[in-house]
This record gives structure tokens, C-alpha cells and sequence, in this order.
């Protein structure tokens, strides 16, 4: 049987395939209806997915498959983990034809982020695979990546803005300060990929919205990339792997660097 990291990416190659061309055409929008994480499921998130069931039969791979939209499918028996798949993060960009967006796959022995043993982000608009197993490091594209060390020429801050409420604006002033580049991009995947080799410092989404289908493969691209991915207190964010659960997390290069964009400094 092939690795894990393996299987996650010949999957993320079958969603590629599967969407090539969709980005931006009516096609892509398609409405399916709510699926399982609570959002309308566009055509191209449904086609990624299938995508992805298919293939997960065909080789044979059992798993429990914690999907977005199509949300917990057996595979194969269901005997092994749990794949945590976001087929598509950054629907309303590939929709729209902006080009970012992304697939984020996941594999986890239990049933909380903590126990991601694997994770695969790929960049399905302007290409790049990124891929970590725990306790052997990060990949982009099959190269080594880290995360960038403590003095970055621009400090550079990915932040998630959408649907803020005001008390959650508010908490986010000091960011608006100091040294801080912000940027708003809109797919957290991505996001935190980009932070595992180095082009953000640190990314924050205070929203308490974000499925852990959305940030799973980050989460454990950013620990083996050298960097911590926080809870809003600024401890290590662990949550449960459930469809309830919603979380707020600040991913950085380092914990000072997270305190840093935080407070504005300099
Ligand atoms: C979305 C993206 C986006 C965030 C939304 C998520 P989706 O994921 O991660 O950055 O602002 O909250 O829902 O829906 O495109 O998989
Ligand atoms: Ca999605």
C-alpha cells in the first residue's frame, strides 16, 4: 500500500485534473445546495470531490472521508483515519475566476487536529504542491520549505476579514499599526501554505468560523515548516475534528512573531 502522503497527493492531482478549466465559467458555480460545513456546494467543489471519492475507491484506500460537502463517507470499510478534505478552499476566488484557490487534504489517526499525521495543499491556479508529514518536514513542489526566520524585510500578514463582526474588527486594531503589510487573499489553505515556505509571517482569522476542514493540511504544514499555529490566547490550538466545530487561529514563524503583528510593534 502507497504512503499516506502519497495517496493525499495523486488525490489532489485527481481534483486538478477534474476542475481544469472551470474557474470563472458558469460551470463553476453551479448550486448543489448546503453541503455538510454549512456553505452552498458549487459544481466545482462537487466535481473536486467526487474526484477525490473516486480515486480513494479505485485504490482501495479505507478511511472515513470527513469532506466539506459531502461530509462523512466510508471508504473501503472506513477502518483506517480520518481524510479531512476541503476539495476546494477559496470556492467564491475560483467561482469568480480569481486566481486563488486551492485543494487541502488532511489525514488524521484520531479524531482532533493534533493528530494530523499528513497534509497536502495544492495551488490549483498558479500551480505548487505543498506537503508535510509529521516529523519529517515540509515540501513545496518536492523541494524542502520553511517558515521565514525573525527579521522579514516587509512583515508580511495574511488576515481573514470576511464577515467580521464588529467586536472582531475591533480586536484586530493594533494590527492595522506598525510594521505590518496586511493582505486579505481568501482561501486560508493557501494562506497558511504560503506562510510554511516563508512569503507571510503570519496569518490571522479571529471570525470563531472557520471549519477544521479548511485549515487541517495548513495546520500540520506550518508545524513542520518550523512555525506554531495558536488559538486566539495565543496557547497551541487543538480542536475536535467535528462539522460543530469552528475555530480562531493565528499561524506565525514563531510565537514572538505572532505577539509582534498582534500588538503592532514597531
Ligand atoms: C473559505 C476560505 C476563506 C474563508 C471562508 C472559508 P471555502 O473556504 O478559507 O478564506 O474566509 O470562511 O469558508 O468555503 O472556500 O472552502
Ligand atoms: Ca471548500
Amino acid at each position: 500500500m502507497a504512503e499516506v502522503i502519497d495517496i493525499l497527493k495523486e488525490a489532489s492531482a485527481r481534483i486538478r485534473d477534474s476542475v481544469e478549466g472551470m474557474a470563472g465559467t458558469e460551470r463553476a458555480a453551479g448550486d448543489f445546495g448546503r453541503g455538510a460545513g454549512g456553505d452552498i456546494s458549487r459544481n466545482i467543489d462537487v466535481t473536486a470531490e467526487r474526484a477525490v471519492l473516486k480515486y480513494l475507491e479505485e485504490s482501495g484506500f479505507s478511511c472515513v472521508v470527513l469532506g466539506e460537502e459531502c461530509g462523512r463517507v466510508e471508504i473501503c470499510g472506513g477502518d483506517g483515519g480520518h481524510l479531512i478534505m476541503d476539495a476546494i478552499d477559496g470556492s467564491a476566488n475560483a467561482v469568480r475566476g480569481v486566481p486563488f484557490y486551492c485543494s487541502s487534504l488532511a489525514y488524521a489517526e484520531g479524531g482532533r487536529l493534533s493528530n494530523i499525521t499528513d497534509g497536502v495543499v495544492t495551488d490549483l491556479a498558479m500551480g505548487g504542491t505543498y506537503a508535510a508529514s509529521r516529523g519529517k518536514g515540509a515540501t513545496l513542489d518536492g523541494r524542502p520549505i520553511s517558515v521565514h526566520g525573525p527579521d522579514p524585510i516587509y512583515r508580511m500578514v495574511g488576515l481573514n476579514t470576511s464577515g467580521a463582526t464588529p467586536e472582531t474588527v475591533a480586536k484586530l486594531q493594533n494590527m492595522f499599526g506598525g510594521g505590518n503589510h496586511t493582505r486579505h487573499m481568501g482561501a486560508n489553505a493557501l494562506e497558511m501554505a504560503l506562510l510554511a515556505c516563508g512569503q507571510l509571517d503570519v496569518m490571522v482569522d479571529l471570525r470563531k468560523k472557520i471549519r477544521v476542514q479548511d485549515i487541517a493540511a495548513g495546520y500540520i504544514l506550518v508545524k513542520e515548516a518550523g512555525g506554531v499555529v495558536l488559538d486566539e490566547d495565543m496557547g497551541p490550538l487543538d480542536a475536535g475534528l467535528g462539522y460543530e466545530t469552528r475555530v480562531s487561529f493565528v499561524a506565525a514563524s514563531s510565537t514572538g512573531m505572532a505577539r509582534q503583528v498582534m500588538e503592532g510593534a514597531g
